[in-house]
């Protein structure tokens, strides 16, 4: 950039705009500008999606290198790799590009790979405004019951998350002495699977959709636990829960059905517990307006697009419904992590 473009650039960017007017509260015009463009997004979840950061790795390489690897047009390569590099996570010289340290760290590896289901759902998102106008929502729950590869992705990206959360779950809700547990849409049954590393003497059931299942049953193999987890295919929105379990964790599938469907989970959760049993529910749990935290609030748009009848659910009515099922006392909501971007909350629930 020539100085005197740049000069006039920081200009603008320390214009009195960006100091909150009164009312506007968090808003500002120059927000408004950042919030309205995807271009970032779309640049870097695609960059992501294709490997680029992998695949450039420590050394330097041109965009006649990127078009030989990934096909196309040297010049698309080389606009591509431009952006990226205004963008702060390639550093260019003479021609060729590297990662920043920021890609090497954090973009390599699948260290990014919570990118890989937004960028699959970007059609899912054209439909939006014609979902507001007409009501239409999918008839089946996306990617999970359609779409094997983008299902899998997702998956792989919950079990990452998980992998992070579960030491401090295991920390607060001690398993000692539990013996066994049944984890309700467990995903891949990351959770269960680290409580029963943890806890040698837990067993633990996963339910999964018959098209999940054979994913968590790899997962629980390759683990080498088949002798004290299994999966069973099911379809919790019309099939019951087995029973006689001392704990059943339920984390983020509330969100995922309506809520008829989980008033209905809810009370075959409470049959599945032996007297005494706690309920594991994590989700985000939203105030009664269902505003706050904004996060879930954007979710729920997207839920729309993706699920029949899902959407993130108030606290009051998650424990209006645990009431109705029977248990007696519940407790939290408490943090399910430490991490910034768990916006999950936890109640424990009790069969008295
Ligand atoms: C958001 S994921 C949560 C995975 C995991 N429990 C976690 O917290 O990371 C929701 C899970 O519910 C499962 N699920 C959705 N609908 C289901 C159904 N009708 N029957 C069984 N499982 C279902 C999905 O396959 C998916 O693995």
């Amino acid at each position: 950039m020539k100085a005197s473009t740049a000069a006039s650039r920081s200009a603008l960017d320390a214009e009195p705009d960006e100091i909150p007017a009164a009312g506007y509260s968090r808003w500002s015009p120059q927000r408004l500008r950042r919030e309205g463009s995807y271009w970032r997004a779309r640049i870097l979840s695609t960059a992501v999606h294709i490997e680029l950061f992998d695949w450039l790795g420590e050394r330097a390489k041109g965009s006649r290198t990127a078009r030989r690897r990934f096909g196309g047009s040297q010049e698309g390569w080389k606009v591509f790799l431009d952006a990226l590099t205004a963008m702060g996570l390639l550093h260019k010289r003479a021609g060729q590009y590297r990662n920043s340290v920021f890609a090497l760290r954090h973009l390599r590896s699948g260290g990014a790979a919570f990118f890989l289901p937004e960028h699959d759902a970007w059609n899912a998102w054209r439909a939006l405004p014609e979902l507001l106008t007409t009501g239409k929502r999918p008839k089946t729950s996306r990617p999970f019951l359609t779409d094997r590869k983008r299902s899998e992705r997702l998956l792989r990206s919950l079990d990452r998350d998980a992998r992070k959360i579960a030491p401090y779950l295991i920390e607060r809700f001690s398993l000692e002495g539990t013996e066994s547990l049944l984890d309700v849409g467990g995903g891949l049954g990351s959770f269960a699977l680290a409580w029963c590393r943890r806890f040698t003497q837990l067993r633990a059931t996963v339910i999964e959709h018959p098209r999940v299942a054979p994913l968590a049953r790899r997962k629980i193999r390759n683990a080498h636990l088949e002798k004290r987890m299994h999966v069973l295919a099911l379809d919790i929105a019309k099939d019951p829960l087995p029973r006689r379990f001392d704990v059943v964790l339920i984390s983020n599938v509330l969100h995922g059905q309506g809520a008829r469907e989980n008033r209905r989970l809810l009370k075959s959760a409470y049959r599945s517990l032996n007297r005494g049993g706690r309920l594991i529910l994590r989700d985000v749990l939203m105030n009664r307006e269902g505003t706050d935290p904004e996060w879930g609030a954007l979710f729920s748009v997207s839920l729309l697009l993706h699920t029949p009848r899902g959407r993130c659910y108030a606290l009051d009515e998650v424990n209006r419904w645990l009431r109705q099922a029977g248990f007696s006392l519940t407790e939290g909501p408490f943090r399910s992590s430490p991490l910034f971007f768990d916006p999950d909350s936890i109640l424990i629930a009790r069969k008295g």
